[in-house]
């Protein structure tokens, strides 16, 4: 008989959590004014908010901690760091930073000028607010089918080149500094890009002489998947993967707090010298000195055993398992998810799963609403709120999908825990068409107002 997947670690350390009832989440979810970022952690059963920063890390990179050197200068720590970045990703030149925005807010002061147009596959919201802040323009040139949620794509990531090569022949000469691709891309749900669709992005980039930067938060989850998906790859090892994916790219920007599996941290990375002394001077403004940027020296060093961690095929086997254990069954019980499943989330579609909701009373927060109140369990509104209003008109933008995130943290739940979330996101959508009204705002604050908007609730006659 062939054995059954198991995970590739075993647990040391245990930390409790409460199974609320649900009075109890009546009333914090309305003392929270059915926000859930207000929500205390205790509050919460299963916290699928984010998987970024929330990740257990493992006995050697705690052990990595108590190693750390916390030197101003010249830290041995930014040097561990410095040589697994080389090893990995074959750039000579790294900044430590405190988090995946603080590397975009640093490279983006070297490399975005006003007037300026930045293409690529549905820029994260911190990236394109750092591109929008310095008066530039994000493109978004992913391809059509990840918009689709039904349409099984194996790369739904992927720049649509027909785009690209629009955006590039439309702009100015000088006016885009760089592509970027964000592997996975969390937008589209977690979905990776492909091998070939980067070697393509950067031969089409090359014609135009533009850089190219990869926006790599999940960029081992992304090497996995052409591991698992495109012809050519299922022999090759993840580094040799990740090796081939940066050998495209001139500089990468890094949230730590997701690949790096550590709870915080990020980092700049980049073949260019000039990049990185041009860089050297918004880190020191900015975050700190070139050796320890907005990191303490024990993170740098736990971040670095990290990096190395997350390469291991057993690991990223572990980590997607998990992510599709919990998709499968959604899929099964026939509620709507982007598919196929991704790498570090699902992504509910809401409009489907309530079909009675308005779409101005916030039909993905209003399911997100529903599974806190059915088993204590915590996802994120991907939708309305979060796509905020017209800047000029002061209307609301409706996005062509209105998603409720289940994110989950690296290392950190069991199975069991998917199969509760699974069953709760079931018992809700059983009573689906009897949910037939959301919420509106009461109170919301003029630019990322999705994070402490105030809602009550729609009562209906
Ligand atoms: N790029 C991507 C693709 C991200 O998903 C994030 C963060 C960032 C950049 C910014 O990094 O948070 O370290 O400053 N994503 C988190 C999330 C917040 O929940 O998806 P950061």
């Amino acid at each position: 008989m062939e054995l059954p997947f198991a995970e590739s670690y075993k647990i040391k350390m245990v930390e409790a959590i409460y199974r609320s009832t649900r009075p109890e989440r009546e009333t914090w979810i309305r003392e929270a004014k059915y926000n859930l970022f207000n929500l205390r952690s205790e509050q919460v059963y299963i916290d699928l908010l984010t998987d970024s920063g929330t990740g257990a890390m493992s006995d050697r990179q705690w052990a990595a901690i108590m190693t750390g050197d916390e030197s101003y200068a010249g830290s041995s720590s930014y040097y561990n760091l410095q040589e697994i970045i080389r090893k990995l990703f074959g750039f000579d030149y790294c900044l430590p930073v405190h988090q995946g925005r603080a590397a975009e807010n640093v490279l983006f002061s070297v490399l975005v000028q006003k007037g300026d147009v930045v293409p690529g596959n549905s820029h994260f919201d911190t990236t394109k607010g750092h591109i929008e802040f310095r008066g530039a323009t994000a493109v978004d040139c992913t391809i059509d089918e990840a918009f689709d949620t039904e349409t099984d794509h194996p790369f739904k990531g992927n720049i649509d080149l027909e785009k690209l090569r629009k955006v590039l022949n439309e702009t100015p000469a000088g006016k885009i500094p760089f592509i970027i691709l964000t592997v996975t891309c969390n937008t589209s749900g977690g979905q990776p890009v492909s091998m070939q669709n980067i070697r393509e992005v950067k031969e089409l980039a090359n014609e135009y002489g533009i850089p190219l930067v990869l926006d790599s938060a999940r960029f081992a989850e992304n090497a996995w998947f052409i591991h698992q998906r495109e012809t050519g790859y299922s022999g090759k090892t993840i580094r040799e993967i990740v090796a081939e994916m940066f050998s495209y790219a001139d500089g990468m920007t890094m949230s730590s707090k997701k690949d790096g599996i550590v709870n915080i941290g990020g980092f700049i990375a980049t073949r260019h010298q000039q990049w990185f002394e041009k860089a050297t001077t918004f880190s020191i403004m900015y975050e700190g000195f070139i050796t320890y940027g907005g990191m303490a020296g024990r993170d740098m060093n736990a971040l670095a055993v990290g990096l190395e961690e997350v390469t291991e095929a057993e690991y990223l086997e572990s980590r997607t398992a998990q992510v599709e254990h919990l998709g499968k069954q959604l899929l099964d019980y026939g509620i709507p998810v982007q598919r196929p499943i991704g790498g570090h989330a699902i992504f509910v579609e809401a409009k489907r799963f309530l079909p009675l909701v308005p779409k101005e009373e916030f039909i993905a927060q209003t399911l997100a609403i529903e599974l806190y109140l059915e088993a204590g369990v915590r996802g994120v509104e991907v939708g309305t709120l979060l796509a905020d209003r017209n800047p000029e008109t002061r209307e609301n933008r409706y996005p062509a999908t209105e998603f409720l995130r289940l994110a989950i943290p690296r290392r950190v739940y069991t199975n069991n825990h998917m199969d509760v979330v699974a069953a709760a996101l079931k018992n809700v959508f059983d009573r689906r068409n009897q949910i037939s009204s959301g919420y509106k705002i009461r109170k919301e604050a003029p630019i990322m107002r999705h994070f402490t908007v105030e809602l009550e609730r729609v009562l209906k006659d």
